[in-house]
Order: C-alpha cells, then structure tokens, then sequence
C-alpha cells in the first residue's frame, strides 16, 4: 500500500516569462504543492536562466514553498542570496561541490532545507555519506539544461536504488524526479519511489491549461486516470 503523499512541483522554466506571477498563481490555485525553480548559470550547465531577484519576486505572490535547484558552479558563493530572497530549499549538484558536506551544512546552518540533485550518469554512491543530511534528493531523469527534453528510462532503476538507500537509513527526506515528467511517466515513477514530481513543459505547455494539466498528472501519478 501506498502512503506517500505524492507532490507536484511546476516548474517555472517552462512558464510564459511575460507574466510569471500569473502563472505561478495558476500553479497555486490549481492545487502545485511548491514551485520548482530552475537557476541554470551557463556554465555548469549550457543555458542561462534566472536568478534571487525572481525569487524575490515570485516570494511576494505565492505562500506556496519556492524550491530552489541550482545548476550552477560554485553554488556555495549564492547560497545566502537565494535563502534571503526567500528560498524555502536549496538544492545543489553533487557534481559542482567539491566540499558537499560543507555546501549542505552551509544551506541547513541559515534554516534552509538542503537538497542534492545528481546528474543521470553520476553514480548514486556519491550520495551515500551525505543522505542523513539532507532533506530532499532531486534525481534528474534528463540532462539538465533545458526543458522539453524526453524522460531517461534508465532513471526508474534509480530511483528504486535511491528509496531503498533513504528506507536503509530511516531518512523521511523527500525524493523528486526532474526532467521529461507527465502523465505517460508520472505512475512509473511513482511506483519507482519518487514522492515530488517536477514537472515544466507538462504543466506550462499543456495545451489544456495549468489547472487540466495538474489534476491530470495527479491523477496519472495516483494511478487513477
Ligand atoms: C532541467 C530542469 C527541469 C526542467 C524540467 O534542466 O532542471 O526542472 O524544467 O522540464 P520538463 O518537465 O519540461 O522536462
Ligand atoms: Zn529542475
């Protein structure tokens, strides 16, 4: 039986720039469980997209939790500015810190919620000395870098392996899913142990609007569509 209460997670990447508050309103009326927001520096990854100052904004037109991901390098040097705009977590690459233990404790020590994301082809033992300190794991099922790209089979193995570490240990740290999630993947993963959905072109693309495409992956992701 399943327990979990699954989350949805817009992501904003995808949304219509020239009026984000509306969207991020949308999101929130339609029942999105915290907005997913992409910070992407051009660098670690080859797009370029937002930064605190949207935060910041965003902060003053929803209650919902803004969860921050930063694909970025040297994501240490940004911490604080995105936790004063009014990140609620902030998750980093295993692959951009070298200090990973020190970057995680930097994001719990301001109150943050810490979260760590991997890459599709970075092995999940990078994972195993920090998972008693963070609160969220963001498994990318795409490379990042963009939206609209087509979900990674091999990301349902993962995170199977990935819940059977956080069940080892007794962690109550949440797992999303990022990259190519809708209603034709959303049950898989699921199924596979994921409790946050991160869903951007899904939800801000659909053709039936925010509020038809929410209750549509939730619906797909409970197993009753
Ligand atoms: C990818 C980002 C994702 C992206 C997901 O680099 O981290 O959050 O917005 O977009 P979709 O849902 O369109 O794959
Ligand atoms: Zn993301």
């Amino acid at each position: 039986m399943e327990t979990r209460r699954i989350r949805i997670a817009p992501s904003i990447l995808s949304a219509d720039m020239s009026r984000l508050g509306q969207q991020v309103a949308e999101a929130e009326a339609a029942g999105a469980d915290c907005i997913h927001f992409d910070v992407m520096d051009g660098h670690f990854v080859p797009n370029i997209t937002l930064g605190p100052l949207v935060v910041e904004a965003l902060r003053k037109v929803t209650s919902l939790p803004l969860e921050v991901h930063l694909m970025i390098s040297s994501p240490e040097r940004h911490l604080a500015a995105f936790y004063q705009a009014g990140a609620d977590s902030l998750t980093v690459h295993v692959e951009t810190c070298p200090h990973l233990n020190r970057t995680v404790t930097q994001i719990r020590e301001m109150g943050c919620r810490s979260g760590v994301s991997l890459n599709p082809a970075t092995p999940l033992v990078a994972l195993e000395e920090i998972l008693p300190d963070v609160d969220l794991i963001v498994l990318m099922s795409v490379n990042p870098g963009f939206g609209g790209q087509s979900f990674l089979k091999g990301s349902l193995p993962r995170l199977r392996r990935v819940r059977a570490m956080l069940d080892e240990i007794g962690s109550k740290a949440d797992l999303a899913v990022d990259g190519g999630i809708g209603i034709a993947t959303a049950r898989q993963v699921v199924e596979a142990g994921a409790d946050v959905l991160v869903a951007g072109s899904a939800v801000f693309g659909a053709r039936e609007g925010v509020r038809e495409a929410i209750s549509r992956i939730r619906a797909a992701a409970a197993g009753t569509s």
